[in-house]
């Protein structure tokens, strides 16, 4: 049995914990760490934890614990991921990877050196309805793949944090990230162009302190084997959790997303019809995060390559980095400026 801690014991955190705690086999969730006391002794009450700690150093110093899931806020992955690898554990780290290519690079380094297993939390790989869409893909079946265009709407209030756009990206990284994971992933290509617009329209009172906020966008963009893509993006739009994706082949199209959250539909005599909305990426994602973390022991009991690794994190954060950049500058970004 591995003994993992979940450093971090917020939103996405909490997924992780229940993930560990009874759903992965070859793993248990042996200590929960966060700063914030009531978010600790919740998730150790809820879940039985038997460790807690108040500080992640203290996490490393523990020979018990073979592997940790960091989902801290973005800034703090690359000093939280590097110290896990010198200490001998295996990563798991929450997307957006770090703040920069050059911090990916260093935590990709430091896994290396340790020898120790990193993945990076892009679920939607692990979700079926994505690997079905990516079999019929290499299967031929829609010709080839013109153009991918993938959108996520959020629907939750932003956190503090994240208004600082030069720290979280804003939600081209905290939301969009996971489409850029997927456009590299179904266009089997690195990013050559970006262009991205976007505002804030729905805090106008951040405006003043937050300038750079922006909750919605939209982009479009270039890889280097000539397809396209076109992403977009929106947070706290509170009608539910909105993830669709369509990949346009040269000989068909795939569709995947906008699944209702319940499988029924009421229709009235008035000629409306109804279905429930989804409301949380907890729901729509809940098997692709299990699967995800099924993913991440096997890798390290059968000592195997992850399945979304350090690169794919840090090709991620390219796109982001690009996409952010793109709309702060109000210009087309190329690959070839770095
Ligand atoms: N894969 C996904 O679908 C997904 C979804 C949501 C968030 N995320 C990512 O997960 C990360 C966390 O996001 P969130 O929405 O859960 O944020 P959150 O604010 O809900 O939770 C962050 C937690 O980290 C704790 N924390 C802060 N400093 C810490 C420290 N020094 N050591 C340990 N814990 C500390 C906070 O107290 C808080 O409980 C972000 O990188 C985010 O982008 C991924």
């Amino acid at each position: 049995m591995l003994n993992v801690c979940v450093i971090g014991c917020g939103r996405a955190g909490m997924i992780h914990a229940r993930s560990y705690a009874g759903k992965v086999i070859g793993a248990r969730l042996a200590a929960v760490c966060d700063p914030f006391e009531e978010a600790r002794e919740n998730a150790a009450a809820e879940l039985g934890v038997p460790r807690t700690y108040a500080d992640w150093h203290d996490v490393m110093a523990d020979p018990d614990i073979d592997a940790v899931v960091v989902v801290t806020p973005t800034g703090m992955h690359r000093d939280i991921v590097v110290a896990a690898a010198a200490a001998g554990k295996h990563v798991f780290c929450e997307k957006p990877m770090a703040s920069s290519e050059e911090e990916c690079d260093e935590m990709i380094a430091a896994c290396a050196q340790a020898g120790v297993k990193l993945q990076i939390g892009f679920m939607r790989r692990f979700d079926e309805s994505m690997e079905h869409a990516k079999e019929a893909i290499d299967a031929g079946e829609i010709g080839d793949v013109v153009l991918v265009k993938s959108l996520t709407h959020g629907p939750s209030h932003p956190k503090e944090w994240m208004y600082d756009v030069r720290k979280s990206y804003g939600p081209i990284g905290e939301v969009s990230s996971h489409d850029m994971d997927m456009l590299r992933f179904f266009t089997g290509s690195e990013v050559a162009s970006v262009y991205a617009v976007g505002g804030n329209y729905r805090s106008p009172e951040v405006a003043a302190e937050w300038p750079e906020w922006y909750d919605t966008f939209a982009m479009t963009l270039t890889f280097e084997n000539g397809m396209l893509g076109m992403v977009d993006g929106a947070q706290y739009v509170q009608y539910g959790y909105d993830s669709r994706l369509e990949v346009l082949g040269t000989k068909g199209s795939i569709l995947v997303g906008a699944q209702p959250r319940e499988s029924y539909t009421v229709a009235t005599a008035d000629g409306k019809v109804r279905r429930p909305m989804n409301n949380s990426w907890t729901y729509l994602y809940r098997e692709a995060y299990i699967r995800e973390a099924q993913a991440f022991v096997d890798a390290i009991v059968h000592d195997t390559e992850t399945r979304v690794t350090g690169h794919d994190g840090k090709m991620a954060i390219r796109l982001v980095n690009m996409g952010l950049r793109s709309l702060l500058e109000h210009r087309i970004v190329l690959a070839s400026e770095r």
